[in-house]
């Protein structure tokens, strides 16, 4: 790129906040060295037609916090993100999708080469019947349209019942945001999904946000995060997920 004194080549210098997180990276323990992370993060969006769709007010923060946490960690990290406007984490390697169906391509083809996947995306539970190619026209009459819909594949269930998954050559970590009953929820979740971790929070204090309080669950019990920066969180998380891996 270009350097200060207007010439362009190697040499020249990274910019702060990227040298500051190579740094970080660089004193990380590497727990999760050898690992290969696949991460799923923000909303999904389901067309209606060409202008219009369906979505929801994740942001994708906590996933992208996430996909960091395993880099610095030493992890080869893959993250597939819906519609965010969010930087790359620095050295993770990123596929923008749209809808469900379109996550659930790029996810089971790459868990086949992942050894953990963290489904942090808010899937849409229902798509439009059908994506008219056409906008659906206002014609002044004031009748309204009427939409039907189809459930969506649970991305994570079907990634979960894979036979790398049963095997135990792939962990998987699912995500539960609620409104309330957290507890209950979270553990009635880990069953229904067949996952071995899953970590709830609540949904209104956390869309958006920039802090959240997490709630894991597994076989053994439960663990508790406090409220924190979603960054400081996503780290704690990948500890976790390492000393499960481990033992
Ligand atoms: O059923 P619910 O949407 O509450 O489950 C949340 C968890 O399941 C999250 O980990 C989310 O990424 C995943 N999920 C999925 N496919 C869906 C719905 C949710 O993978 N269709």
């Amino acid at each position: 790129g270009e350097q200060a004194c207007g010439e362009t080549g190697d040499g020249r210098m990274l910019e702060p906040d990227e040298l500051l997180y190579d740094l970080i990276r660089f004193f990380t323990p590497k727990v999760l060295a050898g690992q290969h992370v696949l991460v799923s993060a923000g909303p999904t969006f389901e067309a209606i037609d060409p202008v219009r769709g369906l979505t929801n007010l994740s942001s994708g923060k906590m996933g992208f916090a996430i996909a960091r946490a395993a880099h610095e960690a030493g992890a080869q990290v893959t993250l597939v993100a819906g519609p965010v406007g969010l930087p790359t984490p620095r050295g993770v390697g990123r596929v923008n999708v749209k809808s469900a169906l379109n996550m659930q391509k790029s996810l089971d083809h790459l868990a086949q080469a992942a050894t953990v996947f963290v489904s942090a995306a808010a899937v849409a539970d229902w798509r439009p019947a059908q994506m008219l190619d056409q906008k659906i026209k206002k014609d002044g009459s004031g009748e309204v349209p009427t939409l039907s819909f189809v459930e969506n594949p649970d991305i994570l269930a079907g990634i979960a019942s894979s036979e790398r998954a049963r095997n135990g050559a792939l962990y998987c970590v699912g995500f539960a945001a609620e409104s309330h009953d957290l507890l209950a929820h979270a553990q009635a979740k880990r069953a229904r999904k067949g996952v071995p971790l899953l970590v709830g929070n609540i949904g209104p204090d956390t869309f958006g946000q920039d802090d959240n309080a997490l709630l894991l669950v597994d076989a053994h019990g439960t663990l508790e995060l406090p409220r924190a920066s979603k960054l400081v969180l996503a780290r704690q998380l990948i500890a976790e997920i390492a000393r499960r891996l481990q033992s």
